[in-house]
C-alpha cells in the first residue's frame, strides 16, 4: 500500500500544481487571484513566488483560524518563505496571537494560539505585498465567508482558481456540495480545481474514514 500511496501523492502534486501554473500563466489581460480553500500547511504560493507566477490580484488561502494563525507563525520564523512574501501586515483581535504570528516571543510550531488556545474569528491574519492572503474561516458557515473574503480584497468579478485539495471530504455532504454551488454563484467567472478522495473502495478509504471519524473541527 505504501507504494500506492507514495505514486497517489505524486500524481496529486503533479496535477495540481500544473493546472494552478497554467492558469498563472493564461494570457487573460487583466488581474487574476487564486482562493484556496482550505489551505492547510500547503507552500504553492512559494513554489509560485519563486518563478514570479503569483497571480497579480492575490492568491488568498482560506482555513480555520487557529491552522492560520499557526501557519503565519511559521512562515515569518523562515527567512526563505518571508524573503519571498514582501511588506508583511498581520491582523488579529488577540495581542498575543499578533505577537506570535509577527514573529514574537513564543513564536513556533506548537507554541501559543496555533496549539489551541486561540479565540476563533473570521477575517485576514496576514496579508504580504508579494500577494499571499492568509484568511481564517469555516467552509461550514458559507452566510458569513463572502464578507469575510471581501474584507480581505477578494474580488467577486475577477478571473478567479479555486483550489479545493482535500479539503471537501471534511465536511458534511450538503456543505461540501453547498461550497461547490456557493462558488459557482458568487464568482462571475471562476474554475474550480478540485481533487478528493471520492468513490474509492480501497484500503485507504477505510484508513482516510478511520482518521476522519477520531478528529474533529479544530475550532468547534
Ligand atoms: C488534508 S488537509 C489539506 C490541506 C491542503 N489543501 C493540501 O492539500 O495540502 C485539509 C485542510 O482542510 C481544512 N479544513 C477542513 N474543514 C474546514 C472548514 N470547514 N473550513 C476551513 N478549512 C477546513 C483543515 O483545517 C486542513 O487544513
Amino acid at each position: 500500500m505504501g507504494y500506492v500511496l507514495i505514486r497517489g501523492y505524486y500524481a496529486r502534486v503533479q496535477c495540481i500544481e500544473r493546472a494552478v501554473r497554467n492558469f498563472a500563466a493564461l494570457p487573460l489581460g487583466q488581474p487574476r487571484q487564486i482562493l484556496c480553500l482550505g489551505a492547510g500547511f500547503d507552500t504553492m504560493f512559494f513554489a509560485l513566488a519563486e518563478d514570479g507566477l503569483v497571480p497579480d490580484g492575490g492568491y488568498f488561502e482560506l482555513d480555520y483560524h487557529p491552522v492560520i494563525i499557526q501557519k503565519a507563525a511559521v512562515i515569518q520564523k523562515d527567512a526563505d518563505m518571508r524573503s519571498l512574501l514582501g511588506e508583511v501586515k498581520v491582523f488579529s483581535p488577540n495581542p498575543d496571537e499578533e505577537s506570535l504570528v509577527a514573529g514574537g516571543a513564543g513564536a513556533g510550531a506548537g507554541a501559543g494560539a496555533g496549539a489551541g488556545g486561540s479565540v476563533a474569528a473570521d477575517g485576514m491574519v496576514l496579508s504580504a505585498s508579494a500577494g499571499l492572503r492568509l484568511v481564517a474561516g469555516d467552509l461550514n458557515h458559507l452566510n458569513r465567508l463572502k464578507d469575510t473574503l471581501s474584507a480581505a480584497g477578494c474580488r467577486w468579478d475577477r478571473p478567479t482558481l479555486v483550489v479545493s485539495e482535500c479539503v471537501l471530504a471534511y465536511l458534511p455532504v450538503a456543505n461540501a456540495d453547498a461550497v461547490i454551488s456557493w462558488t459557482a454563484s458568487a464568482f462571475d467567472n471562476a474554475g474550480f480545481l478540485m481533487y478528493e478522495p471520492i468513490v474509492s473502495n480501497t484500503a485507504t478509504k477505510h484508513c482516510n474514514q478511520t482518521h476522519k471519524k477520531k478528529i474533529q473541527p479544530v475550532n468547534s
